[in-house]
């Protein structure tokens, strides 16, 4: 808590040694105690999930197994967690029942776009397929996609189905991509900030950073309802994404 503010991540590789994550849980105590100086007090463990690499059930069992060798450390903490996965968008997800990947019991999944082979039309029935069944999809780390990036009439497509935007707190640190970012974040583009974090050496959280920053680019309307979209995010309350502040550029619009 951080100026009344409660401050989630719902994007981290933090559980030990399931992906490229956290590689043993002295890492993880690492990454948690940064979170925590940070403010950070709610956490959704979201290990990478390839359906052709894995069976659900395998995958649900060594996640539950990484998530004990660290619950007592985020307990100390005062950190409340909760289990998800980072859903990447493969053809072998069609037909499969997702929900057990939810995040924690919400109605949301996380879900991942592959970054290569451009725009896979069987991710918009991967969408289709999870929002008939109840499920919201939250886009991870939209940034890092050209074909969701640099088209808004995408993004708003995606959005007007109900899905949820995710930004990385790296990205909105690193110059090359911060500019672009913190324009979809005051058109209403942006509505959950997590760390994607991995280690504490290329990859680590950084949420204090990127939340100081984020609010002084875009505004504190929008900082602080990106807040709130984690926190109900992270209860399970809806997300309302199509009544984000904006705020227009000094001289005309966007
Ligand atoms: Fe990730």
């Amino acid at each position: 808590m951080e100026n009344g503010r409660v401050i989630s991540d719902l994007h981290c590789h933090i559980l030990p040694g399931i992906d490229d994550g956290a590689k043993d849980a002295a890492v993880s105590e690492a990454i948690l105690d940064a979170e925590a100086r940070d403010g950070v007090t709610q956490i959704l463990f979201t290990p990478h999930f390839y359906a052709d690499h894995i069976e659900q059930d395998r995958f649900l069992r060594r996640r539950g197994r990484a998530f004990e060798k660290i619950s007592q450390l985020c307990e100390e903490r005062g950190i409340a967690t909760a289990l998800g996965a980072e859903v990447r968008i493969k053809e072998q997800l069609l037909g499969m029942d997702l929900s057990p990947l939810r995040m924690g019991d919400t109605e949301y999944l996380l879900l991942e776009w592959p970054f290569y082979g451009g725009y896979p039309l069987y991710g918009e029935e991967i969408v289709r397929n999870l929002l008939k069944a109840g499920i919201r999809p939250v886009f991870a780390h939209i940034e890092r996609y050209e074909h969701l990036f640099l088209d808004e009439d995408r993004l708003r497509y995606f959005m007007d189905k109900g899905c949820i935007f995710q930004v990385n707190t790296a990205t909105v640190l690193d110059p090359r991509t911060q500019k672009r970012l913190f324009e979809l974040a005051n058109k209403g583009f942006v509505h959950i900030l997590c760390t994607d974090a991995h280690n504490m050496d290329s990859r680590p959280p950084k949420m204090g950073e990127a939340l100081a920053l984020l609010e002084k680019k875009t505004s504190r309307e929008i900082a602080a309802r990106i807040l709130q979209n984690g926190d109900d995010l992270f209860h399970g309350r809806t997300v309302h994404v199509h009544d984000m502040p904006k705020k227009k550029k000094l001289f005309g619009l966007f």
